[in-house]
């Protein structure tokens, strides 16, 4: 039994990288410590919402009270995700990897003293937002998603809300001067269908804190 504005409502969160194999020991990966998505699920979770957290793999503690399924890939946690739904809300802050290694090697790839390099073929990973943003039958009332950019942080924001079907898309500056992945700070603009918001520099508990209340007031009316 909880209280709050979200109290019966139903919340799926994504947080942190994803990790995509070369070889058994050895993945691609991303700067992302999970501490934004994170902040998210516990703040939705403060509000009364029942909470899911899908998490790439981190280092960083579980929110209490939430739900916590751990992936390691991209595929991992798309199934993951749709095995949540119905939600009613599905923020999308992990850092999935867009393509993975298409013949990942079943054993340790060898040096084999010829010099010889090797080389990475890629594939394209499924986009989870997207495949939540434009679900036929299970999509939620509020798809919020993410845009890391290291440039036209507002424009290629504006851009992933159409094409992944999002209702607004959180845009943040990752270029390394910002020390947003891994830090404890964030600057986002809130991008939606008709406004963008600019929200000051704030701790990225105090992000989740104002983007939970922003999800509570639409999903009251
Ligand atoms: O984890 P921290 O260290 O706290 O850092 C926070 C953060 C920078 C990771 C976070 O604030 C953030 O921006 N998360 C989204 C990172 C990202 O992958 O952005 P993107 O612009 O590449 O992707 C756009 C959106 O599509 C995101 O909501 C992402 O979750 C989603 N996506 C992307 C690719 C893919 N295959 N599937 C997806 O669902």
């Amino acid at each position: 039994e909880t209280a709050g504005p979200l109290a019966g409502k139903k919340a799926l969160v994504t947080s942190g990288p994803t990790h995509e194999p070369i070889d058994p020991v050895r993945y691609i990966a991303n700067r992302s410590s999970g501490k934004q998505g994170h902040a998210i699920a516990a703040a939705l979770r403060r509000l009364g919402a029942e909470v899911t957290l899908v998490s790439g793999p981190v280092t960083i503690v579980d929110p209490a009270g939430v739900n916590v399924v751990k992936v390691e890939s991209a595929r991992e946690m798309l199934e993951a995700s749709l095995a949540c739904l119905p939600v009613d809300v599905a923020v999308m802050a992990a850092a999935v990897a867009d393509w993975r290694v298409a013949d990942a090697a079943g054993t340790k790839m060898k040096k084999d003293g010829s010099g010889k390099l090797p080389s990475l073929s890629l594939t394209e990973n499924p986009d989870i937002l997207a495949t939540i943003g434009h679900h036929e039958t299970l999509r939620p009332s509020l798809v919020i998603g993410f845009a890391a950019e290291t440039g036209n942080v507002i424009s290629y924001a504006k851009d992933k809300l159409g094409r992944k079907g999002a209702d607004f898309i959180c845009a943040n500056d990752v270029s390394p001067e910002s020390g947003v992945f891994g830090g404890d700070a964030n600057t986002v603009h809130l991008v939606g269908k008709d406004a963008v918001e600019d929200w000051p520099t704030m701790t990225k508990d105090e992000v989740a804190a104002r983007l939970a209340s922003v999800i509570a007031a639409r999903l009251d009316t």
